[in-house]
């Protein structure tokens, strides 16, 4: 059967662990040669093996996505490797909890290098090659932080600038046949969340299915962004959230309500 990427060229960074290399895996079963970035050489090293030792095509390049040098050096790699690039994803990103009262100002400036200034310089360095490659796939991996209020200032503020930057982004380039989306994870099961942290059991209890995404669930919504299955789609936000950020609030209420109201009845 042929793979919805089959013939593509896909750069995911973070990807040598967590979603970022659920991505990395399932973009190559489907037929993808994928490059992972990231800064955890061992891991990614190791991730890119399995994908070869399964079948597919995969190799590992040291990227840390603050540094424009960085960048430039993967970028001309995989321009000489494999002479094309057909889909990014800014998967990449850290969270250090800081409410604004308590900010560190280097904490600060380190999550949005990563968070913000990566992708946006991942775009600047990708596009030109994406384009003359035909044209492609953009999707940066935001959170539910940049869709609604947040308790984490710094984590928050670079995933709302996400947003802004990928809106900006797919219309500028939306004439290079490159499509930019934002893709948003809810509560998703990976290294970066504790399971057992009160986040964790509190979060998972309140989204409306009652559980946490598993990374699998994050790279279906992925590979629909990244395949020609949305070649009319581009600019947009998706929340692959078990439906916390559009039905919490009020089915909350609203189950508080038929509760109250029941336990009236029975009086
Ligand atoms: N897991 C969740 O519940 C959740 C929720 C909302 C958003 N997200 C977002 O999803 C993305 C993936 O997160 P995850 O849950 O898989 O976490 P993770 O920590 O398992 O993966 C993040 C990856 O990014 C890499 N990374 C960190 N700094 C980097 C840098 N400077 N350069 C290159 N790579 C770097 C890490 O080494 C790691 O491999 C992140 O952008 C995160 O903010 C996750």
């Amino acid at each position: 059967m042929p793979g919805k990427l089959d013939g593509k060229v896909a750069l995911i960074t973070g990807g040598a662990r967590g979603m970022g290399a659920t991505e990395a895996m399932l973009f190559a079963r489907e037929g993808a040669k994928v490059i992972i970035g990231d800064v955890l050489d061992e891991q990614g090293v190791t991730v890119a093996k399995a994908i070869r030792d399964d079948g597919g095509t995969a190799v590992y390049h040291s990227l840390d996505v603050a540094l424009q040098e960085a960048w430039k050096r993967v970028i001309k790699s995989v321009e000489e490797e494999f002479s094309a690039l057909h889909i990014l994803v800014n998967n990449a990103g850290i969270n250090v909890r800081y409410q604004v009262t308590d900010m560190d100002l280097g904490d600060w400036d380190r999550i949005l290098a990563i968070n913000l200034t990566g992708p946006m310089l991942g775009i600047r360095e990708c596009a030109p090659l994406i384009r003359a490659s035909g044209g492609g796939s953009i999707i940066n991996i935001g959170s539910l932080a940049g869709k609604m209020g947040h308790p984490t200032t710094a984590y928050a503020a670079s995933k709302w600038g996400l947003r802004g930057l990928s809106k900006s982004a797919a219309m500028e380039l939306v004439d290079w046949k490159i499509r930019v989306n934002t893709v948003h994870p809810g509560l998703i099961r990976t290294p970066i969340i504790d399971p057992n942290g009160i986040l964790f059991k509190t979060m998972s209890g309140s989204t409306p299915m009652e559980r946490a995404g598993e990374a699998e669930e994050m790279a279906a919504a992925v590979l629909f962004f990244a395949s020609d299955e949305s070649s009319f789609i581009t600019g947009q936000d998706l929340a692959v959230d078990g439906g916390f950020s559009e039905l919490t609030a009020y089915r909350s209420i609203w189950k508080s309500a038929q509760a109250a109201a029941q336990g009236q009845a029975r009086k």
